[in-house]
């Protein structure tokens, strides 16, 4: 509010030699923008101490306000110049590298000696003692770092991001759209309370564990019949934390090649400890994680040695590591005692069959898309589907849009959702009654 008291003064017809407390009100009242607007003339023309007073400290403040208002401003310009200091030096690096050098040759560090010269393995053998040029950082030159070198003269020329296997890159989770969030489960409350306690808690907050005294676990295992949501939970989980996801379906890592799978598990371990913290989740556990006798002949030791390869990796990465491994599968009872040892495995969660009210959530989840016409009983939906689970739950959603369909009809009515749960109920009769209990 910019103002001077030349304004003021006519405003309440004040005579400027009379000392007055309310001309003093008036300053505090009519706070200005800045204190060099008061007219020089008219303060030396006040007799008042008070007040003249007043109006000094009011230009102190005035000015000290400014001042740090220019403070600030001077330090976001600074951070701006520091920021592009940085740009410009990153760039002129990499300028004179493309303009000075011909690095054409990938090593790997094998060893230090010293800080100028390194002990490099080129071309899976070769070893060389070399020197580094300025672009590499000898701090960073640390045991099985990938560089490139000097054709002539091997010369480290840079640091070089680490190799990652194609197809470990392809187990990251891209958040890509189709991502499941908590609401998208219906029941599962225990479960997602378990999960967050054991897979979220130590990675959001690894120093509660430490003052508790207590390990963060390694690994947990869900365990339960088909289509109850073990994979539905871990894609909520997955779109849900901040932290790096890998999915992977265990049976895609056994390879035809010999050897190729178990190196595959080791570099997705070695991908997780370089990005943590991380989770990995394993589905279908039971492609790889079967008991080591019941095997066939025929893929008995490629299955063996990833299963190996597996545990010694579990085993390997310690209670600091923020790596964490979710299993999911729904014959617990084929896996190898060795797997589900605590140490490795130390949490299993059941995921059984949904209750009524479960069923009634799910059922609610999977009807909000359907374009509906008159009142739907759920209760009775419910109540005729008993056993089901949360797949099949969808899966009346489905059916009763096809009878719809059907009835050429763009909406679905009440009592397709009745015909489609008996129709479902009938077929689910007919199905093999397989025993999934866990019997740890
Ligand atoms: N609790 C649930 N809430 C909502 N939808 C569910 C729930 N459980 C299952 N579903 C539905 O069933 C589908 C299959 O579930 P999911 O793939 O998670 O089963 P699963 O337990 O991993 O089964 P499997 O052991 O055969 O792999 C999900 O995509 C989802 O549409
Ligand atoms: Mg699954």
């Amino acid at each position: 509010m910019g103002w001077n008291l030349c304004c003021i003064f006519p405003l309440h017809g004040w005579n400027l030699q009379t000392p007055s407390s309310s001309l003093y009100m008036s300053f505090i009242i009519y706070k200005p923008a800045s204190m060099e607007d008061v007219d020089e003339e008219i303060v030396r023309r006040i007799n008042d101490e008070k007040v003249k007073r007043g109006i000094a400290i009011m230009r102190c403040q005035s000015k000290l306000h400014i001042r740090n208002i220019n403070q600030e401003r001077t330090k976001t310009v600074k951070e701006n110049l520091e920021a592009l200091k940085i740009r410009l030096e990153e760039t002129e690096d990499e300028l004179k590298y493309f303009t000075t050098t011909n690095a054409e040759l990938v090593g790997e560090v094998m060893q230090p000696l010293g800080k100028e010269r390194f002990l490099v393995k080129v071309n899976e053998g070769v070893r060389y003692i070399v020197n580094r040029s300025s672009l590499a950082a000898h701090s960073k030159l640390v045991s099985g770092t990938r560089v490139s070198l000097q054709r002539r003269t091997f010369t480290i020329m840079r640091i070089l991001p680490p190799k990652v296997n194609p197809f470990v890159q392809k187990m990251v989770y891209q958040h890509d759209g189709g991502d499941v969030s908590y609401s998208d489960l219906g029941g599962l409350t225990h479960q997602l309370k378990d999960v967050r306690d054991w897979i979220e808690r130590p990675l959001i907050d690894p120093d509660i564990f430490e003052r508790v005294g207590v390990k963060p676990p390694k690994g947990v295992l869900l365990y339960g019949p088909p289509g109850t949501g073990k994979t539905l939970l871990a894609k909520a989980i997955s779109s849900n934390i901040n932290s790096t996801f890998l999915m992977v379906v265990s049976s895609s890592l056994v390879s035809k090649y010999v050897g190729e799978s178990s190196l595959l598990v080791r570099e997705m371990f070695k991908y997780a400890r370089e990005h943590q913290p991380c989770i990995i989740f394993m589905d279908e556990i039971d492609a790889i994680g079967r008991r080591r006798s019941s095997y066939g002949e025929g893929d008995t030791s490629e299955c063996d040695r990833v299963l190996i390869e597996l545990l010694s990796q579990l085993d390997g990465f310690n209670e600091l590591d923020k790596v964490t491994v979710i299993m999911a599968t729904n014959r617990p009872d084929v896996l190898d005692p060795a797997l589900l040892r605590p140490g490795r495995i130390d949490k299993k969660i059941e995921f059984s069959l949904p209750n009524e009210d479960s069923r009634m959530r799910i059922i609610k989840i999977h009807a909000s898309g359907i374009t509906k016409q008159g009142d739907i009983d759920y209760e009775k939906v419910v109540k005729l589907s008993e056993g089901f689970s949360g797949a099949d739950m969808r899966n009346i959603c489905t059916e009763a849009g096809m009878l719809a369909l059907r009835a050429g009809h763009d909406y679905v009515v009440p009592n397709d959702f009745i015909k489609a749960v008996t129709k479902l109920g009938e077929a689910k009769k007919l199905e093999s009654s397989a025993h999934y209990s866990a019997g740890f």
